[in-house]
Parts: structure tokens; sequence; C-alpha cells
């Protein structure tokens, strides 16, 4: 009995030692992987991802997709999700990192449902309005619509012309922040009825989703419109001037106008927002295309872009990509000098000169990167009765910021 009891425990005992050991080295063999891992990985996410705070955007390594490196995830997770809250706060546009292989894999979802239309926009005036003014907007931007509504966006007759407006939307990337503002954005469009919204989130790399479905709303529901004007909400457009260049145009005819951006060369950087990898785009130059800021075209032109789009892949810069549809119908943009995709304000070059005087804004079309307020203003003091800015002398080529000379010399007609 007693010999059997010790047997027993001797049993267990070994058994006991055979396990641990066991376990021992199966952790001694985990153990420093998962370390390399996390000392390796770690450097790499931060620099790569976060280090600068303008181009969060990411390559996605093949490796990084590979299962192992689901050792250390949720310290990943967090410390990714940390510094992301840091970057959204720096920039709106900063979301998440960007994953090429996702969206080369996705490239073929690319119609979205319309949630919300304005199918009788362009059926107010008889042989439809003259410009319809679309901007891109993010559903958060209550504000921005609000000012551009006051000032540029404004719709009813201008010089003599219907003008009507949209703004072009995606659902909201925070999905907390689109529980509370469906409701308000349904309010805003029944309000003002210039909200189009479509069923796919709004991010930067999908812009080229809005293009795509903006000109096919254009081409259904506004196809008697005679020209339109596409931009952000970040600009400052004087719809005078483009009614007035738009007028000697016809609208039967190809029309494509704006900054246009020639044998730009894609950008290998893996830092950079625009950074496009080889397996993406090959050839090293990209088509010409239109800055972003706002860009022309007629009728005729966007029912061709329309169908044209529906032939290119998506590419992940909306402007790119509409350069290569235009490419596809043979179109060659049209520069012209009066966009100013960059903006003509150089905060370190006078700026109180510069930036408020609205007679260097009255021989433009569009300049870029303007603040809520400045829009206001300078849509404002351009609009005032008691603006006068003398124009003797017309200066062909008023914004070249490369000389101090010029400055000066722009500076005179306020007085
Ligand atoms: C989403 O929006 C909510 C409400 O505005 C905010 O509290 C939250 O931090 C946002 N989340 C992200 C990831 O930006
Ligand atoms: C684009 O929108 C779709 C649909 O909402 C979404 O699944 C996808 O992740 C978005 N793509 C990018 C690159 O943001």
């Amino acid at each position: 009995m007693r010999v059997r009891l010790k047997g027993d425990a001797i049993c267990t005992l070994f058994l006991l030692v055979v396990l641990c050991s066991l376990l021992y080295f199966q952790l001694e063999h985990l153990v420093p992987v998962g370390n390399k891992e996390l000392t390796q990985k770690k450097p790499s996410i931060t620099s790569k991802t976060f280090s600068d705070s303008r181009a969060p955007w990411r390559l996605m390594p093949a490796e990084a997709t590979e299962p192992r490196l689901q050792v250390t995830p949720v310290l990943r997770q967090r410390e990714v999700a940390n510094k992301r809250v840091q970057t959204t706060t720096l920039s709106p546009l900063s979301d998440s990192a960007f994953n090429f292989k996702g969206y080369l894999l996705n490239k073929d979802n690319r119609n979205f449902d319309l949630l919300i239309n304005q199918p009788k926009k362009c059926r107010r005036t008889p042989g439809g309005p003259f410009l319809l003014i679309a901007i891109k907007s993010v559903v958060e931007d209550f504000d921005r619509r609000e000012i551009v509504r006051k000032t540029w966006g404004r719709e009813g007759l201008v010089n003599g012309e219907q003008i009507e407006r949209v703004f072009l939307l995606g659902t909201p990337k925070n999905r907390t922040v689109l529980a509370t503002w469906e409701t308000l954005i349904h309010q805003e469009s029944q309000m003002y009825r210039d909200i189009l919204l479509w069923d796919f989130m709004d991010t930067f790399f999908n812009l080229t989703l809005k293009e795509i479905h903006f000109l096919n709303w254009a081409a259904e529901f506004c196809h008697n419109v005679k020209f339109i004007f596409k931009g952000d909400a970040d600009v400052f457009v004087n719809v005078e001037n483009i009614i007035d260049f738009l007028e000697r145009h016809d609208p039967t005819e190809d029309l494509f106008v704006g900054d246009i951006i020639y044998n730009a060369r894609p950008i290998r950087v893996r830092k950079s927002k625009y950074y496009i990898p080889e397996t993406m785009y090959g050839l090293s130059i990209y088509p010409a295309y239109a800055g972003g800021g706002g860009f022309l075209l007629s009728s005729h032109t966007m029912r061709k872009l329309s169908r044209a789009c529906k032939e290119v892949e998506l590419f992940p810069i909306d402007d790119v990509f509409l350069g290569m549809c235009l490419q596809r119908i043979n179109l060659k943009p049209i520069l012209h000098e009066g966009f100013k995709t960059f903006g003509i304000v150089k905060p370190s070059a006078a700026p109180h000169l510069q930036t408020f005087d609205p007679c260097f804004y009255k021989d433009l079309m569009v300049v870029h990167s303007l603040k809520v307020a400045e829009i206001w203003l300078m849509w404002n003091l351009l609009h005032s009765p008691r603006l006068s800015c003398t124009q003797k002398k017309q200066v062909k080529k008023p914004f070249q910021w490369k000389k101090k000379a010029q400055t000066t010399m722009q500076a005179s007609p306020l007085r």
C-alpha cells in the first residue's frame, strides 16, 4: 500500500517536472522572438507612420500583414491608437495608415449609394443653370459650408447668369460623429437643398470616389448645366471673373481649365502623404492634371469625363486620377493664370500687404488655402461699393512672389 502510494507520488512528481521543463523550453523559445519583433517593429511604426504629422500615411510593408506579427497585437494597437489621436488633432486629413494592398484589392468596389440627393437642383431654371458650383466638403465642416453659402458660393443670379451649388460629402470616418450628424445633415439638406451625400467613408484616399460619383451625378441630374466649377471649401473663388471668362466659351465644346500641373513625378518617399509605390503606378510621370483648389469644365467635357472615368482604374490621388481620365479622352487641360492652387499668401513676406488686399483677388479666379474668416472678409471687401482698384496698368503676370520688387508694385493699387 505504502509502496504503491510512494510510486504514484514519484510518478506524479516526475510528470510535473517533465511538464514544467517542457513549458520552460516553449517559453524560452517564444519570448526572445516576441521581444525581437517588438524592438524591431516599434521604431519603424513610429518613424514611418507618425513622425511627420502632415504625412502620417504609411505603406503597409508586405511583412506587416504576415500573421507572425500577431505576437504583440494589443500593445501595437494601443500605441497606434494613442498616436493617432495625437495626429488627428494636428491634421484633419490624417486618418489611418494607408493600406495600398487593401486599396488594390478593393479597387473594383467603386459604386456607392447616394444617401442624400438633390434631383431637382438643375431643373429650376429653364434651359439649365449657367454654372454649377460643386464643393468638396466633409460632414463635420458645417461652418465652412455656411461661409461658402454666404459668400462666393451664393445661388441665384450673378452678372445675369444663374448659379447653383452642391456640396459633395461622404459618410464621416468617425462613426460616433455620424450618429449625431446624421439628423443634422438631413436638416441641413432640407434647409439649403445643396447636400449630396454618398455612402462611402469620407477619407483623403476616397476623394477619387467623390470625383467619380459627382461626375455621374452631374451627367444624370444636371446634364443641362452649361459649366461646372469644382473645388475645395477652403478656396476663395471670384465668381464674377469666372462667369466673365466662361461667357466667352461654348458649353458644347471641350473645356477644362485650372492650375494645371505638368510632368509631375510620383512621389516615392514613403513618408509623404502622396507616396505612391511603383506597384501602383509604374510610369515616371503623371499625366497633366489640375491642382486641388478648383477647376472649370464645360457640360460637354463633364459628360465625356463621366464616361471615361468609369474605364480608368481607381487611383488614390483624385487630382491625378482625373488627369488620367482627361488623358483617356485626349483632352489637354488648359492652364490659367487666375488659378492659384497653393494660394498667394506668403506669411513670411509682408503679410500685412498681401493677405487682405482685395485688389490682389480682383484679377484672380481661385485662391487656395484660406481660413473661414479670410474667405468671409475677402468676399465682403471685394463686394464693398467703396472698393476701387486703379487698374491703369494691367500687369501681365501679377502674382510672382519670387522677386521682392513685384511685391511692392502689387501693393500700390490699393491706396
Ligand atoms: C469621434 O468623435 C467623438 C465625438 O466628437 C470624439 O469624442 C472621439 O474622440 C472621436 N474619435 C476619433 C477616433 O477621432
Ligand atoms: C473608402 O470607403 C469605403 C466605403 O466606406 C471604405 O470601406 C474604405 O475603407 C475607404 N477607403 C479608404 C482608402 O479610406
